[in-house]
């Protein structure tokens, strides 16, 4: 299960992500916003990060017009890891060595081909854990979030 939230300036990938997910096969819940009408990116944020932590998604996808207040939001909730991806790259090194649960996009920064490209490759990319393991506990434990 994968949660995804958007504001305005996300509206039309988050749209894009849930045809993507649905040629995946892969159960999505959409927490909004339902239109491009403004809208406040830490409502849905805090959403998605809730639902996540909870258990009940394994993995969220938020979009705003940089990600950046999608990622700030969603880190604020015990549990979270959400990273801000702009690259293909970045995707890969953020479920490897962070165990991201959380995938924040920029849609006025990435284009589309290259954001099919980061849902994909995150998706698929699994944790190495070893040396990253400690390192990922101590976010945790020395923030007690
Ligand atoms: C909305 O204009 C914009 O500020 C928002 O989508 C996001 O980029 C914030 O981080």
């Amino acid at each position: 299960m994968i949660a995804v939230g958007a504001d305005h300036a996300g509206y039309e990938y988050k749209e894009k992500i849930k045809e993507l997910l649905k040629t995946m096969k892969i159960e999505f819940q959409d927490f909004g916003t339902s239109s491009t009408e403004s809208a406040d990116y830490p409502d849905f944020a805090h959403k998605v990060a809730e639902f996540v932590a909870s258990g009940k998604a394994e993995y969220g996808i938020l979009i705003c017009g940089t990600g950046i207040g999608m990622s700030i939001t969603a880190n604020k909730h015990k549990g979270i890891r959400a990273s801000n991806v702009e690259s293909i790259e970045a995707a890969k090194l953020a479920r490897a060595h962070n165990n991201a649960n959380i995938l924040a996009i920029g849609a006025r920064l990435t284009p589309w081909k290259t954001v099919e490209e980061i849902i994909k490759v995150f998706l698929s990319t699994k944790f190495e854990g070893g040396r990253h393991q400690k390192r990922v506990e101590k976010i945790h434990s020395l923030t007690n979030l």
